[in-house]
């Protein structure tokens, strides 16, 4: 699958080395995301008008942070544990407007989900949450905190770079006015490329903290006084991107849309329950929630009296590839991966705990 996204990078650049623009002409270069456009409406429920592609999550968070750029009176709601995608961009706002930004606080890594409903209110104009923390993979429950913003006026934007492709998203079911998803974790695709999704009611309302000759609703109209934006996340589109990046994003999504994002989640959950059951065994803390609802595929541990640097080392020198952050050692098995790898990891594990 990754060979196919990396394929079509490939043939993409090959062709651009070879032929200039003379194959990838300006009605190719118009038309380079429509396939992504498409595979991300899949991906989360929406259509193609939705989508927006870039070339990261952090981009598209900051063009959204400005074209909403929240007031002197008012708050962004987010936690202080989440990837700073999803907060800087609006902290970067809040040094030009004074709005507030309050981040519930974690508890032993935890984010309880009614302190931080507690901390929306009337003034709140954006509440914007990682569908799954980098840090401990504890899930939110996004249909709670769509209605609770909206209850208040104010919009739920998602980062789903932790979850999309891994753990289902229905954007307009959940009533989420955006999400963002980069593509190079759980969407196995290249560095280089990222979605937006942007729910109905935004196309025509917001104007882009980024712009350029490709916001223009029709692009090839390039001229110093005019930009006329499309009636679409498209507006989000501002300019030469790593095109073929695109392109490949555009595979990897297909590939995980056509396996089914259910079964994966259903199949990486199997991977994770064999890993926290055998971590205990070992005598390792699980840190990441055990509730059902807050489950994804991450698992989390701390390693009693053990240097997580060294466990997460000595893991990668064993081929098994996980993450040190914090005092924490984070694993995040995928649909690439099976029981033994799982067993791998717990045997490594179990020759650094004895
Ligand atoms: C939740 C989350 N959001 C965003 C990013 C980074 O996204 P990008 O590099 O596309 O800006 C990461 C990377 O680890 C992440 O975990």
């Amino acid at each position: 699958m990754v060979r196919n996204a990396d394929h079509a990078i490939a043939a993409w650049q090959q062709d651009i080395a070879e032929n200039g623009s003379n194959r990838f002409d300006e009605t190719a270069e118009e038309k380079v995301f429509d396939d992504l456009h498409r595979a991300a409406a899949a991906l989360f429920n929406g259509t193609p008008d939705d989508i927006a592609a870039g070339s990261s999550a952090t981009e598209l968070m900051s063009s959204l942070a400005w074209a909403l750029m929240p007031g002197a009176e008012t708050n962004v709601v987010s936690t202080d544990i989440v990837f700073p995608t999803a907060v800087y961009p609006w902290a970067r706002v809040a040094r030009h407007t004074g709005c507030q930004i309050r981040l519930a606080k974690t508890h032993g890594g935890y984010v309880d989900p009614d302190e931080l409903a507690a901390l929306i209110d009337d003034r709140t104009a954006v509440v914007c949450l990682s569908h799954v923390e980098f840090r401990s993979g504890q899930r939110y429950d996004l249909a709670r905190f769509a209605q609770k913003a909206h209850a208040h006026g104010a919009l739920l934007i998602v980062d789903s770079t932790q979850s999309a492709g891994a753990v289902p998203l229905d954007a307009p079911a959940e009533g989420i006015d955006a999400v963002i998803a980069g593509g190079y974790k759980w969407l196995c695709g290249p560095f280089g490329a990222a979605v937006l999704y942007l729910a109905p009611h935004l196309h025509k309302r917001l104007d882009p903290g980024l712009v350029g000759f490709r916001s223009n609703a029709d692009m090839w109209t390039i001229g110093a006084e005019h930009l006329v934006f499309p009636d679409t996340a498209r507006r989000f589109e501002f300019s030469t991107l790593a095109y073929g990046c695109g392109i490949g994003l555009a595979r990897s999504i297909e590939y995980l849309v056509e396996t089914g994002i259910d079964r994966i989640f259903a199949y990486n959950r199997g991977l994770a329950d064999a890993l926290i059951n055998g971590l205990e065994a070992l005598g390792a803390q699980v840190t990441s929630s055990r509730r059902t609802e807050e489950r994804s595929a991450i698992v989390t541990a701390r390693f009693p009296g053990r240097d997580p640097a060294a466990i997460a080392a000595r893991l990668k020198t064993a081929g098994v590839m996980v993450a040190h952050r914090g005092d924490i050692v984070r694993f995040s098995p995928h649909l690439y991966n099976t029981m033994n790898d799982v067993d791998q990891a717990l045997t490594v594990a179990g020759e650094l705990a004895r």
